[in-house]
């Protein structure tokens, strides 16, 4: 498994954090910046990372900024990209289970530290579920390749 790391200056602190948790766990990454807490614009590392799973080159992406919020959007533009904002365990074992999200974002002012690394850990852990939930997902590219839902 590897996964594409992304984050601007506001969750820079929470990227480092789980850079080291991932070298715990022995979880292959590729960090796409940014790599100081010097004001950047969080949409390029937001895209820089949801590319590497669009293209394929990662299996997932974790991408935070200070609320989440920012990073969402722009990852939420790459084609084949669902990005989901987690903020508890649920959320992010059920936007796997029923959404196959490919990326899970964070805020760093949203979610503590030691919460934020055992979403990443459900996450990554849980397995989409299939069935009625391919259709829907389906249904989410018809909408990306423009066509209409009637
Ligand atoms: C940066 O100040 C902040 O706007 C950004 O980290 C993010 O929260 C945007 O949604």
């Amino acid at each position: 498994m590897k996964i594409a790391l992304g984050a601007d200056h506001g969750a820079f602190d929470l990227k480092e954090a789980v850079k080291k948790h991932l070298d715990e766990k022995k979880i292959e990454y590729v960090d796409f910046g940014c790599f100081s807490k010097e004001s950047v614009d969080y949409p390029k590392y937001a895209f820089l990372a949801a590319n590497a799973v669009s293209k394929k080159e990662c299996d997932f992406g974790i991408i935070c900024c200070t609320t989440g919020l920012g990073v969402s959007m722009a990852a939420n533009k790459v084609k084949g990209i669902r990005a989901a904002v987690c903020t508890n365990p649920m959320l992010a074992e059920m936007t796997r289970r029923h959404n196959n999200a490919n990326v899970i974002c964070m805020g760093q002012n949203v979610v503590p530290v030691p919460e934020a690394l055992e979403l990443v850990d459900i996450f990554l852990s849980t397995e989409f579920e299939g069935g009625r939930h391919q259709r829907r997902i389906d249904l989410i590219t018809d909408i990306e390749n423009g066509k209409e839902i009637s």
